[in-house]
């Protein structure tokens, strides 16, 4: 693939970075009652590490060549915690799948770029597996020799 291609798929995901600095600080403004204590911070810091992301992808881009969006992608926001922690899970899954493309992008001739993606993407997953996490409505069933997790339906 050329590094067109390559260029067009960092953009994308320098789009839902930017898109994650704006949603993440949303959620940490807008968090209310006990939850507040807690998610505020957190959203703030996930906003920050989005913020970190889209300077790794800016940088990238214009070293390829190419110049960065300034163009967030779609933004969604909530009063409500569990539908913040939902929505910014379907953000990050649209990252992981902008990075992805980028790294099938990089075929066999940008193979830094390509370890470098790998790295972001080891990164996004932790993120993506801690919000399904958070998202999830599954409930430990003990029994009487071991632990089991199970979907509440
Ligand atoms: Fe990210």
């Amino acid at each position: 693939m050329s590094s067109n291609e390559l260029i067009e798929q960092l953009n994308k995901a320098m789009s839902l970075e930017l898109s994650g600095v704006i949603q993440y600080s949303q959620h940490s403004y807008l968090v209310s009652g006990t939850d507040r204590e807690v998610y505020k911070e957190f959203f703030r810091d996930q906003a920050e590490e989005a913020q970190k992301h889209a300077e790794f992808l800016g940088d990238k881009i214009v070293a390829l060549g190419g110049v960065p969006t300034v163009e967030p992608a779609m933004i969604r926001q909530s009063v409500d915690l569990s539908e913040m922690l939902k929505q910014d899970l379907e953000l990050e899954r649209e990252a992981m799948a902008a990075y992805m493309s980028a790294w099938e992008a990089c075929g066999e001739t940008d193979l830094p770029t390509k370890f470098w993606l790998e790295g972001q993407i080891a990164d996004e997953q932790i993120h993506i597996e801690e919000l399904e996490k958070l998202t999830s409505d599954r409930v430990a069933v003990i029994s009487t020799d071991k632990i089991v997790l199970k979907e509440v339906s």
